[in-house]
């Protein structure tokens, strides 16, 4: 009887022992043979009683070491599963043909932004860049803005909250007192980038947006290098035949103008677009005052030279005919993607 309770837990050690577990079925079996409610070890702690008390130690203790070889296995099998389930890779088929690698496409405001910058560099100029938070001299008072100009008003410009004297630039004509404090005549630059209004965000109308400024001062520069210098990108750009240049007011220039591109005014579209004129406004522009030369150091004597400023986002939204400007912050795909093939560069 003894030696059969012996027997018996010697058999089961060697059944564990002997158990291979090498997928999870076998794995789930042997942990109800021996680990479940109903497993085999637990009538052998049953059996404790049926010993005689000098031996009844010594068969505890193998009982005890049967539950912790069961135990102990089971673990083993188990990682080991994992850790094959981990590595296994999935079976590949070289011969297949390559899944097709989707393009995506250029933003608008950086395709027309890129064609600008290359319409420009085949003129001489180069690009200029600057901090988009300003101080109020680079932004206003070096290009002739007086304290009282409504272009300072709070209603326009976002202020850095607890220095009145710096904000977020209204636009890239900053780029040039920096360029112009800085180096010497010959200058020759553009400056795109981002600027900042307080404008409340319509269709037409956004808190950010880019421009690129135009600047050119050397000595007799006239106001005839500054028409042929935009006719050649409203050509480049637009295709455009002919440009026209209305008499306006900028601070910093003088005499300043504005320029509108000849769109044509046949189609229905035409006339929706230019509002029945034919005529787009794409720029300002002018000679810069030489006040501001003089502001930023430049000899008025013996130097001249012209500025120009233009929104991107509004050229963007000419040249494929976009008519609500949000449509270029909100980064939805279906309207992105419509600009795969235009890609420029
Ligand atoms: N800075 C002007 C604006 O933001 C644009 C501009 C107009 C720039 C005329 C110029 C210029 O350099 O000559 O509206």
């Amino acid at each position: 009887m003894v030696i059969e309770a012996f027997d018996k837990v010697k058999e089961i050690h060697e059944a564990i022992e002997a158990t291979i577990i090498d997928n999870k079925e076998a794995l789930e079996a042997f942990r109800i043979q021996y680990l479940g409610t109903k497993n085999t070890i637990k009538p052998l702690f049953g059996e404790i009683r049926n010993i005689p008390n000098e031996r009844k130690k010594e068969y505890g203790q193998l009982v005890n070491e049967v539950k912790q070889a069961a135990e102990a296995k089971f673990n083993a099998a188990q990682n080991a599963l994992t850790a094959q389930a981990a590595n296994q890779v999935e079976a590949i088929d070289l011969t297949a043909p390559a899944e097709a690698l989707e393009l995506g496409s250029r933003h608008p405001v950086s395709l027309v932004l890129n064609h600008m910058i290359e319409i420009f560099d085949r003129l001489g100029f180069t690009v200029a860049e600057d901090s988009e938070i300003e101080d109020d001299w680079h932004n206003f008072t070096a290009l002739n803005t007086p304290e009282d100009h409504p272009a300072r008003d709070m209603q326009d410009t976002y202020y850095i909250m607890n220095d009145p004297s710096r904000l977020l630039r209204t636009h890239t004509s900053s780029v040039q007192s920096h360029v112009m404090m800085n180096q010497e005549p010959p200058i020759r630059i553009i400056a795109p980038g981002r600027v900042y209004r307080n404008e409340t965000i319509s269709s037409r109308a956004h808190c950010q947006f880019h421009q690129v400024e135009g600047l050119y001062i050397a000595e007799k520069v006239s106001f005839a290098d500054l028409r042929q210098t935009i006719y050649y990108f409203a050509k480049e750009m637009f295709g455009a035949t002919k440009i026209r240049m209305r008499p306006s007011f900028f601070p910093f220039t003088e005499p300043s103008a504005e320029v509108d591109v000849w769109w044509g005014c046949e189609t229905e579209t035409d006339k929706r677009i230019t509002k029945g004129t034919g005529w787009l406004e794409i720029l300002g522009c002018g000679m810069v005052d030489p006040a501001v030369l003089k502001n930023c150091g430049i000899d008025t004597d013996k130097y001249s030279g012209f500025a120009f400023g233009m929104g991107v986002e509004r050229i963007a939204m000419l040249k494929y005919q976009i008519d609500d400007i949000r449509l270029l912050f909100e980064n939805d795909v279906r309207f992105l993607r419509q600009f795969k093939k235009t890609a420029i560069f």
